[in-house]
């Protein structure tokens, strides 16, 4: 695959041993779900090293001192739905009070078109910067969708942030869309024919809410 100048792959040796765990079919809806939201908050630790912050005041039993805090007003979470909601407690255990947005993508089964469902973002969101979920980044179709939803209603930072993606995903988006930040934990093979991602871990909705 190219190198995108505005995709990260982590390579994290803490990130792929959750990640080989996720993948295992044995693994039960509890586990997975909890391995979603502690990935996800590792890579957002990574990719949140530019977070707008501001200077407060604090007294600590011996003096006051000036310290550095996060504005996280600054940060809109939104979950593509569904397998994305399963990433949002992991972004929250780090940014708590970010407002949260829903997109409903799904995947047609025969052409792997995404189709929106539902939309409802927070107000302000132009101005702040939207932390896009998926867990799954395949064809790139759902994502790609997303981020021109999300520019449409003036977004106009946006981080993508997906657990495992395929080669073919990862170019769709970061070709059309040059100036979203891709941030990835696992780089996969390819997709199958069903469009599928291998070795992937099968339907990661499915998986995070005991679906079939
Ligand atoms: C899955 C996944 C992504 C999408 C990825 O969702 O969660 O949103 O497929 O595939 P793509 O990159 O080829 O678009 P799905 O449509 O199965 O819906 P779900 O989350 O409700 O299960
Ligand atoms: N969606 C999933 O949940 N898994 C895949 O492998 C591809 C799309």
């Amino acid at each position: 695959m190219k190198n995108y100048k505005n995709v990260t792959i982590f390579d994290h040796p803490l990130i792929k041993h959750k990640v080989a765990i996720l993948r295992d079919k044995n693994t039960g809806m509890k586990q997975f779900r909890e391995l979603v939201e502690e990935i996800t908050t590792l890579m957002t630790f990574e990719s949140f090293k530019d977070v707008p912050t501001k200077k407060v005041m604090v007294e600590t039993p011996l003096e006051t001192t000036e310290q550095t805090m996060v504005v996280d007003k600054s940060i809109a979470v939104i979950p593509i739905l569904r397998a994305g909601l399963g990433m949002v407690n992991g972004v929250h255990s780090l940014f708590p009070t970010a407002k949260v947005g829903h997109v409903g993508l799904y995947r047609d089964e025969e052409t792997l078109e995404p189709h929106e469902y539902y939309c409802k973002l927070p107000e302000g969101i132009e101005s702040k910067t939207a932390i896009l979920l998926d867990p799954m980044l395949a064809t790139g179709g759902s994502a790609s969708a997303a981020i021109t939803l999300l520019k449409n209603k003036g977004v106009k930072k946006i981080k993508l942030m997906s657990i495992i993606a395929a080669p073919e995903g990862i170019e769709t988006v970061a070709t059309a869309h040059p100036d979203v930040e891709i941030y990835v934990s696992t780089l996969d093979r390819c997709l199958n024919e069903n469009g599928y991602i291998l070795p992937g871990l099968g339907d990661a909705g499915d998986r995070l809410f005991g679906t079939k």
